[in-house]
């Protein structure tokens, strides 16, 4: 196994040679315009460490690590529409800089395309990534779903919150893993740990998303700071706030979240203030670490070299102290 930086170093040219030339432009710029836009490539590199991982060298993996980057990648052009999100990457989002059909149709382009890369392995394999991939896509979608339907739901549980973050962001990184395993032939239960491992990696990863997109610093987080106080999003930090905050705090915050103002300013500062004199904030870095924590447990249970568990574990803790 190799330190991060060689995963990182593989994929470095690789995606912004995708759909460059491609015809018919309209369909496939897009799709060249977000992949170049880069992003922290954390799901192909986690499957390539995780074939690694069981001892197959990580190119083997590279196909499979493009399909996951590929379909996160839609996935987001997909999810900025819904969400109205007029940033990527620093960058305008797909639909802002064409239009709303050019990221419709260049977005399921690239979900076909995803499913390619599964070409370039033998009919075993191929037929347990697509079982998993197929798995994981409708688990996205029902999870930006219920994402979708909590906007304007007032009695949002924290169970119903981890069960959407879960399927829409979690189950994609614990795939992005199996897959590794998958493509390195290893046991199913080497797999499922592995699964577990990303999956409680990504809850977390999705928490701290969550806690940026309202805390974030605007000159370098890339997207819209506030945009999920704006679209009145039920996050873990609204959630939390809604159960630790007295009594005129939670009807301000009931209000603000039943709100939508043509200038938002106000809204997103009273709303962070209430976020942080309630604990919210607190409680959502503590769940944040908890969740890490728990991918470390999934860890301690696989039989695999201690140097190769420290690598995936100083992953996990790089990924707690990111601000973008
Ligand atoms: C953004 O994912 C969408 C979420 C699931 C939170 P990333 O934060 O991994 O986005 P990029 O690929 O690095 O831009
Ligand atoms: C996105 O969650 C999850 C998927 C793209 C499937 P968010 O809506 O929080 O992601 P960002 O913050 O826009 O990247
Ligand atoms: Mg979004
Ligand atoms: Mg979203
Ligand atoms: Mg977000």
């Amino acid at each position: 196994m190799h330190p991060i930086a060689y995963y990182q170093e593989l994929l470095a040219n690789h995606f912004s040679t995708i759909a460059t030339q491609k015809q018919p432009k309209n369909l496939y710029e897009p799709i060249a315009y977000i992949l170049a836009l880069g992003g922290k490539r954390m799901r192909p590199v986690l499957t390539l460490m995780a074939t690694e991982v069981f001892n197959v060298d990580a190119k083997k993996a590279i196909p499979a690590a493009t399909a996951v980057e590929v379909f996160h990648n839609f996935s987001l052009i997909h999810d900025d529409i819904m969400d109205d999100a007029p940033l990527r990457r620093g960058n305008q989002t797909v639909h802002e800089k064409w239009d709303l059909n050019t990221g419709i149709l260049s977005g399921d382009a690239m979900l076909i395309l995803a499913y390619q890369y599964f070409e370039n392995y033998e009919p075993n394999i191929f037929q347990k990534l697509a079982k998993l991939f197929s798995k994981t896509a409708l688990e996205v979608c029902e999870g930006q779903q219920y994402d979708v339907d909590f906007e304007t739901r007032d009695d949002v549980t924290i169970p119903e919150y981890l069960k959407m973050i879960e399927y829409k962001t979690a189950v994609l990184v614990g795939a992005a893993m199996k897959m590794g395993a998958i493509v390195a032939e290893t046991s199913e239960e080497n797999a499922n740990l592995i699964y577990d491992f990303g999956l409680n990696l990504g809850i977390a990863f999705q928490l701290q998303d969550d806690f940026l997109d309202a805390f974030g610093n605007p000159e370098t987080f890339g997207k819209q700071v506030g945009g999920d106080i704006i679209e009145n999003k039920k996050t873990y930090l609204y959630l939390k706030a809604m159960e630790f905050a007295n009594e005129e705090d939670k009807q301000q915050l009931l209000h603000l979240f039943s709100i939508q103002p043509s200038d938002n300013t106000n809204k997103i500062e009273s709303v962070k203030t209430i976020f942080d004199s309630s604990g919210a904030s607190e409680a959502t870095k503590a769940a944040i670490k908890d969740f890490t924590f728990k991918a470390f447990e999934t860890l301690e249970k696989m039989d695999i070299d201690s140097e190769k568990k420290a690598i995936l574990k100083a992953f996990g803790e790089n990924l707690m102290g990111r601000n973008v």
